[in-house]
């Protein structure tokens, strides 16, 4: 059984642009899936489609066996999204945005209640549930709406970007409820992601979309076989300016972090070397460790 078919779903946007152009991709139940798009490649977009908040310009998509045009109350109840911007009403109290969410399921309040109640525990906002939502750290806000997003007891739940803007800890004990929410609940999960890592920790397959269409689908293990190049990550006093980012990938993560990336051929010293020239000083070099991240880079 599939939990989620896409058959050539297209978007074009009014304005002319052509967000997708023709996905066709096929997630089997219990799976945890990641969707790596690179940014602006539409993955916000896909997720609308499933949703319904966007509507497809072509193509077929089906949740669970249930076509979200022809049978959308169907799909809709197998279906739980947590989109990338926080949309629930900053003046509520969390535990009413969770169980005013089962209002649109037709679930009774007294069964919503002691499953918001649960839901709230198991992601850690037990002492929030009477706090008024604006008044959340980002990391919670971010929990609240997984916890809405599952009050029907969707069957596949998608996360558009789960853990940007969340730090490294909390990042580990979201993780840790999805693994549980997809090994012990049998959710299948898929989520799109910048974190690389993530998809190494957590998924089992992953795609990558570019320019609208798949150009890679495969399990994690086999996409990680790959791997050619070799990144570092590099903290320095202050970067120039004139950061050369032509040169082995580089890219700046923070005002003093940057990342590079190396192929075979490369060695550090020429790296080192040509920082030191941009009057750039060195503290410290790390390897990444993230091959899957090397993956993505190369293609
Ligand atoms: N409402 C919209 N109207 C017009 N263009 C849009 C709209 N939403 C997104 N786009 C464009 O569609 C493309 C894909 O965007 P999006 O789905 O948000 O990508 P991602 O989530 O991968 O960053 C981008 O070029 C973006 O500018
Ligand atoms: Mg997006």
């Amino acid at each position: 059984m599939y939990a989620l078919v896409a058959e050539n779903v297209s978007k074009t946007y009014e304005n002319g642009t052509n967000a997708l152009k023709g996905v066709t991709l096929s997630i089997e139940e219990w799976d945890f899936f990641a969707l790596l798009w690179a940014n602006g490649a539409g993955k916000t977009t896909f997720i609308g489609i499933m949703t319904s908040l966007v509507s497809k310009t072509g193509g077929t998509l089906k949740i669970f066996d249930h076509d979200i045009d022809r049978d959308p109350n169907n799909a809709k109840l197998r279906l739980g999204v947590v989109p990338q911007e926080f949309n629930f009403n900053m003046f509520e109290k969390v535990i009413d945005i969770v169980t005013d969410q089962a209002g649109y399921y037709g679930i009774p309040r007294s069964e919503a209640l002691p499953r918001a109640h649960e839901l709230l525990e198991a992601l850690d906002l037990g002492n929030k549930k009477n706090a008024v939502a604006r008044t959340l750290s980002g990391g919670m806000k971010r929990r609240l709406m997984i916890a809405r997003a599952l009050i029907h007891r969707p069957r596949i739940l998608i996360l558009d970007e789960p853990t940007a803007g969340v730090d490294v800890e909390l990042r580990h004990g979201m993780w840790k409820y999805l693994k549980h929410l997809n090994e012990e609940e049998g959710v299948t999960i898929v989520l799109t992601t910048h974190y690389l890592e993530e998809v190494e920790q957590l998924c089992r397959h992953a795609a990558f979309i570019r320019e609208g269409a798949v150009i890679l689908n495969d399990t994690v293990k086999n996409l990680l076989s790959h791997q050619q190049n070799t990144s570092y990550r590099i903290e320095t006093e202050s970067l120039s300016s004139d950061l050369p980012v032509n040169r082995y990938g580089l890219r700046a993560i923070d005002e003093t972090t940057v990342e590079a990336t190396l192929s075979r051929s490369d060695t550090i010293n020429d790296l080192v070397a040509l920082l030191s020239e941009k009057g750039i000083v060195i503290k410290n070099i790390n390897p990444k460790g993230n091959r899957l991240e090397e993956l993505f880079i190369s293609k």
